[in-house]
């Protein structure tokens, strides 16, 4: 299974599903995938994991394009260099245009660090916290045109424990959404998981 990655930030997700597949190709049951590409909007942090891992990477800025649209053309263009069957969004903090969505969709999914559809967009974490809830959790969504509202694949409940601060948390939450990335790849590399039918059950 050939996987495009894309970021905006630090990128440790990615770097924990880049060491899982490492790890697996070594072991006995191989999770049978491999990123062939690291996509970033920006200049990111993450995209030093490319070099590190020896990947490919690209960087496409909003600010370098006139609109949303041509940014998401070049963008499409970019990805669809390396003809990836799964398209990841892990950790990248911007709205895919909808002719991204509708070119790259059901094969493209996203991580969120709530336990969708509670807690929706860009400030997940916070949002738990500033509610008062025993619990939240980690999700991992096809993404459609909406805002963390496309088909839920999969989603772990985590505790908010007393002293948490939006770090804390969000630390906790992300090792849950690492284990969803990762067994959701696995079930999409191996036919588990049917990406296709998910998309409109
Ligand atoms: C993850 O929690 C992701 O769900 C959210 O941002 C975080 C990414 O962190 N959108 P990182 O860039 O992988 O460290």
């Amino acid at each position: 299974l050939k996987v495009v990655v894309l970021i905006s930030g630090a990128g440790s997700n990615l770097r924990a599903l880049l060491e899982a597949l490492r790890a697996s190709a070594a072991s006995g049951s191989p999770i049978g995938a491999e990123v062939v590409a690291i996509g970033a909007d920006t200049q990111a942090a993450g995209l030093a994991l490319a070099e590190e891992f020896r990947i490919p990477s690209f960087v496409v800025r909003p600010k370098d394009f006139p609109d949303r649209e041509a940014w998401g053309e070049e963008l499409l263009a970019q990805i669809r260099r390396f003809e990836p069957d799964l398209t990841l969004l892990s950790g990248f903090m911007r709205l895919v245009p909808p002719a991204v969505v509708d070119a790259l969709a059901p094969r493209l999914l996203n991580t969120h660090p709530a336990y969708l559809p509670e807690f929706p967009g860009a400030r997940a974490v916070r949002d738990a916290l500033e509610a008062g809830v025993a619990e939240t959790g980690a999700s991992i969504i096809i993404v459609d045109n909406g805002v963390d509202t496309g088909p839920i694949i999969d989603r772990v409940r985590i505790p908010v424990l007393p002293g948490d601060t939006e770090e804390l948390l969000h630390a906790r939450i992300k090792v849950a959404e690492r284990r969803l990335l990762e067994d959701t790849v696995r079930g999409v590399a191996s036919g588990e998981i049917a990406l296709e039918e998910r998309a409109t059950a």
